[in-house]
C-alpha cells in the first residue's frame, strides 16, 4: 500500500493524459475520462490515478473526498497574460464602443503606451497589490498557473521592475507563474523616431538585464523557464526586428514566444516555427500555408479569443482549420487592460466553441494539456498523470461539458494546488 494524503474519489475524472506530448486533430477530442473514477496526492504529486476501486486499493490515505456526482479534472494553465499592470484603460473601451479602432488609439499614443505611463509611476509594491487582486480572481475561476510579461515598462528600469512584481507574485500567491521578458511590445514616445535604437536597447541592455534577474530568481531555481516574446505587428516591430531580438535572447538562453498575426500577416509564424518557439499566439490572419508550417513544428499555436470578443470584431483565428491542420492548440485568456480585460478561462472556452467551431473537450485539452506545453510545463502539469504535479480541480457539475456550455457563472468548486487546497467551498 502507497501512502498517500489525500484521495479524491466516485468522480467523473478528467484527465486529460497525454504522455507523448500536446494533443493534435482527432486526440484533442478526447479528454481522457474515468467514470466513477479516482487519483491519489502525496504531497504535492499525484500518485495513482484510475478507478475508484482500484486506487482506493493501492493507498492508504489520510484524508478523502468524496466528489460523486461532480467533475474532477486538471487545473487550467493560462498560458498568455498580461496581468500585471497598473491602473485600467476603461475610457478606451469607450472610444471603442464609439468606433475608434484598437491600432488607432496606440498610433496616438494610447493603448500600450498608456499602461507605460502607468507602470513606470506604480511601485514595485502597488505592482504586485494590484496584479495580487486580478490572480485572486483567477484562481477562484480555476486557473492554477499562470505565464506572465513584462512589457509595460519598455525601460531597462521599468521592465526589471515587472519582472520583480511577477517574481513576488510568484512566492506569495499560490498560482504557479512563468516569466516573460516583453521588452519589444510597443515603441515607446522617446525612440519613435529612431526605433532600431529601441531595439538596439532591447538587445544590448534589456536582454542580459533580464537574464541576470532570472538566474537569480526561484524560476531558475527550480528548472522553470524564462521566455522571452515580441509584438510582430505592422507600426510595432517588423519581421526583421522580430528576428533580430528572438535570436538575442535565444543566444541569452531564453525560450521563445510570439505575438504574430493579430491584424496583419507579417510572417511571425513561419519565424516562430524556424526558431523553434515554444508557442505562437493570436494567429487571427494566418495563412494556410503558414497553418501547415506550424503543424509541422513543435511550436503550440495559442489563440486569443476573448480578444476579438472584447474589442467586438466578427473575425476570429480560425481554430478548426488550425486543429484539422494538425497544430498543437492552446487557448488563453491574453488577460490585460486593453485587448482583454478577461480573468476567465471557461468565458474564453465558451467564446471558443461558439465563435471558433471547438467542441467543449477540445477547449478543454487546449486550457489544460496544451496550454501546459505551451509553456514549457507539460511534463510536469496539465493533466491527472502519475508523477505530475497535484493541480486539481472539483467542479460542481457531473458533465465537464458544461464549462463551456454554460457561461456567466463560475463552476469551480474547489481548488487543489500542489496538493494543498486553496480554494475551499
Ligand atoms: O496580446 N497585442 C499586443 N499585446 C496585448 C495587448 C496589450 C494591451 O493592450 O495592453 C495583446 O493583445
Ligand atoms: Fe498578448
Amino acid at each position: 500500500m502507497k501512502h498517500a494524503d489525500l484521495l479524491i474519489h466516485n468522480a467523473t475524472l478528467i484527465t486529460c493524459a497525454s504522455p507523448d506530448g500536446p494533443k493534435r486533430g482527432p486526440a484533442l477530442q478526447d479528454v481522457g475520462q474515468i467514470q466513477e473514477g479516482a487519483i491519489a496526492i502525496a504531497d504535492d504529486m499525484i500518485v495513482a490515478v484510475g478507478c475508484s476501486a482500484d486506487v482506493r486499493g493501492q493507498v492508504s490515505a489520510g484524508k478523502s473526498i468524496d466528489a460523486r456526482g461532480r467533475v474532477v479534472c486538471p487545473g487550467f494553465v493560462d498560458a498568455h497574460t498580461h496581468v500585471v499592470y497598473a491602473g485600467d484603460r476603461v475610457q478606451e473601451f469607450e472610444m471603442r464602443i464609439q468606433g475608434a479602432g484598437y491600432m488607432e488609439i496606440m498610433a496616438a499614443g494610447g493603448g500600450i503606451l498608456s499602461t507605460m505611463r502607468a507602470v513606470r509611476e506604480a511601485s514595485v509594491e502597488q505592482l504586485v497589490a494590484e496584479s495580487r487582486d486580478r490572480l485572486d480572481v483567477m484562481l477562484r475561476l480555476g486557473t492554477s498557473t499562470a505565464e506572465v510579461k513584462t512589457g509595460y515598462g519598455l525601460s531597462t528600469e521599468a521592465e526589471l521592475k515587472m519582472l520583480q512584481a511577477i517574481e513576488q507574485l510568484h512566492r506569495s500567491h499560490p498560482m504557479t507563474l512563468i516569466p516573460t521578458f516583453l521588452g519589444a511590445h510597443a515603441m515607446p514616445p522617446a525612440y519613435k523616431k529612431r526605433p532600431d535604437a529601441y531595439v538596439r536597447l532591447v538587445i544590448d541592455e534589456m536582454l542580459p538585464a533580464a537574464a541576470a534577474w532570472y538566474e537569480r530568481s526561484p524560476f531558475a531555481a527550480t528548472n522553470m523557464p524564462l521566455f522571452a516574446d515580441v509584438f510582430c505587428e505592422a507600426g510595432v516591430f517588423d519581421l526583421a526586428q522580430t528576428r533580430q531580438v528572438l535570436a538575442a535572447a535565444q543566444a541569452q538562453g531564453m525560450a521563445l514566444k510570439l505575438h504574430a498575426d493579430e491584424f496583419e500577416n507579417l510572417g511571425g509564424v513561419s519565424l516562430a516555427a524556424e526558431l523553434g518557439a515554444v508557442s505562437v499566439d493570436h494567429l487571427d490572419v494566418t495563412p494556410p500555408v503558414e497553418m501547415r508550417r506550424l503543424a509541422e513544428s513543435a511550436t503550440v499555436g495559442v489563440v486569443l479569443p476573448a480578444v476579438n470578443f472584447n474589442l467586438g470584431s466578427q473575425h476570429f483565428a480560425d481554430a478548426r482549420a488550425l486543429i484539422d491542420a494538425g497544430v498543437a492548440l492552446a487557448l488563453a485568456t491574453d488577460i490585460n487592460p486593453g485587448s482583454a480585460p478577461c480573468p476567465s478561462l471557461p468565458l474564453t472556452m465558451a467564446i471558443a466553441c461558439r465563435y471558433q467551431r471547438l467542441l467543449p473537450n477540445e477547449a478543454l485539452n487546449a486550457v489544460t494539456i496544451n496550454a501546459a506545453h505551451a509553456v514549457g510545463l507539460g511534463q510536469r502539469l496539465g493533466s491527472l498523470e502519475v508523477g505530475k504535479q497535484a493541480d486539481v480541480l472539483i467542479l460542481d457539475t457531473h458533465d465537464h461539458r458544461h464549462l463551456a456550455y454554460e457561461f456567466g457563472r463560475n463552476l469551480v468548486a474547489q481548488v487543489i494546488k500542489a496538493g494543498e487546497e486553496v480554494i475551499s467551498e
